[in-house]
């Protein structure tokens, strides 16, 4: 069984980011479970002095869940063409102390849902960037880009865009099979 850790890009009640993520707990393949992180909202804003003096408990725990997870499902919108705040946060958080990140080996795969034409692409391109220097193992195909996200989900936020559906099938059933090559 493959445990993935989830975690959203968003805060937001009605983020389409973090329904988008509860589509991939649902579309998961046979042999996957997605479990969704849901404290970013919590966290301190990163500060050096923090980290040496009072390491936060809810990153330390956050740090044991990433490493528990046999890989890592990002889901993020784009903020002026960039990694949210809130999400690159918790990003160098995970990472910190230099020599303990919990992100060093992990395959990383990332999805994302926007108003805009590109669907995230350039936050997902900056967070392939961060995941180098983080060491991580990102998927590189198939991409699940939402754009206009408007009609792609209903009411209740169930993503019914076909399309994306199948990509995000897809892209789950290739990090499956990535993340088994990454621990032969
Ligand atoms: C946005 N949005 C946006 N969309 C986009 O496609 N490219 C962008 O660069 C930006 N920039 C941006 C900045 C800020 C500060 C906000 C708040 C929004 C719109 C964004 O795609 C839209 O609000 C999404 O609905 C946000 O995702 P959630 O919260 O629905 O998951």
């Amino acid at each position: 069984m493959l445990h993935i850790l989830g975690i959203a890009g968003s805060l937001r009640r009605n983020s389409y980011n973090r329904a988008l993520l509860r589509a991939a707990q649902q579309l998961a393949p046979e042999g996957m479970t997605i479990e969704a992180y849901e404290e970013l909202g919590t966290f301190p804003l990163y500060n050096g002095d923090l980290e040496a003096d009072a390491f936060p408990a809810v990153v330390t725990e956050f740090k044991e869940r990433i490493r528990a997870a046999d890989g890592i499902l990002i889901v993020t919108p784009e903020y002026n063409y960039g990694v949210p705040g809130v999400l690159k946060n918790a990003v160098d958080w995970a990472s910190r102390p230099a020599r303990d990140s919990a992100w060093t080996g992990k395959p990383l795969a990332l999805m994302g849902a926007s108003n805009g034409q590109g669907g995230t692409v350039r936050a997902q391109l900056q967070l392939r960037q961060a995941a180098v220097f983080l060491n991580m193992h990102p998927l590189n195909r198939p991409e699940v880009l939402v754009n206009q996200v408007q009609g792609k989900f209903d009411e209740a936020l169930n993503f019914i865009d076909e399309t994306g559906r199948r990509f995000m099938r897809q892209e789950l059933e290739a990090f499956a099979v990535w993340i088994e090559r990454l621990k032969a």
